[in-house]
């Protein structure tokens, strides 16, 4: 993974006040309406929290044990929220669609695929943390 190119393109769109997950929460409802009941924070927290768990994926992008200790408890939590396999495409999709947006012409396809790349695997880590089949059923 080009851990360089994720924390250059991070840092190339990360607005003040939690900007990015914001304006990243807006595309998704927007995209993907039938998963906003799911939250039930205010969405400025919300983005805070998802703002400082990817900063800490990309610090700690080298320790296997890390990231396979926190993501599997992280998947946990999600699995009972209800989050299934497909809304992690979403999310994803989502999220890079709002870094395009605030990088503008800036925002390089490099760019896109380092992302695609490590949210891919940070879902999939994530979903090894899941109890059996419990990731399969329901759409985003
Ligand atoms: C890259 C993958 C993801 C990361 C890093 C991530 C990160 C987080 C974090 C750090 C929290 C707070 C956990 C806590 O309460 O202790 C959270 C909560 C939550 N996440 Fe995620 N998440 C991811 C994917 C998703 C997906 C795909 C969905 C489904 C659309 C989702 C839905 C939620 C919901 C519903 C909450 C609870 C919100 C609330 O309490 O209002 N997450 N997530």
């Amino acid at each position: 993974m080009d851990k360089q190119l994720l924390e250059e393109s991070l840092a190339l769109v990360d607005l003040p006040d939690a900007g990015l997950t914001v304006r990243f929460y807006d595309i998704l409802f927007e995209r993907y309406p039938a998963v906003q009941p799911m939250f039930q924070r205010d969405s400025r927290v919300q983005a805070e929290m998802l703002r400082t768990a990817v900063v800490s994926v990309l610090d700690h992008l080298e320790d296997a044990e890390w990231l396979t200790t926190n993501l599997h408890a992280l998947g946990r939590r999600h699995a009972e929220l209800g989050v299934t396999r497909p809304m992690y495409a979403a999310v994803a999709e989502c999220m890079i669609a709002a870094m395009s947006e605030i990088g503008g012409n800036r925002w390089t396809d490099a760019m896109t695929e380092a992302w695609q790349e490590a949210l891919g695997a940070v879902a999939g880590i994530m979903l090894d943390g899941y109890p059996e089949e419990s990731a399969e059923s329901g759409a985003a």
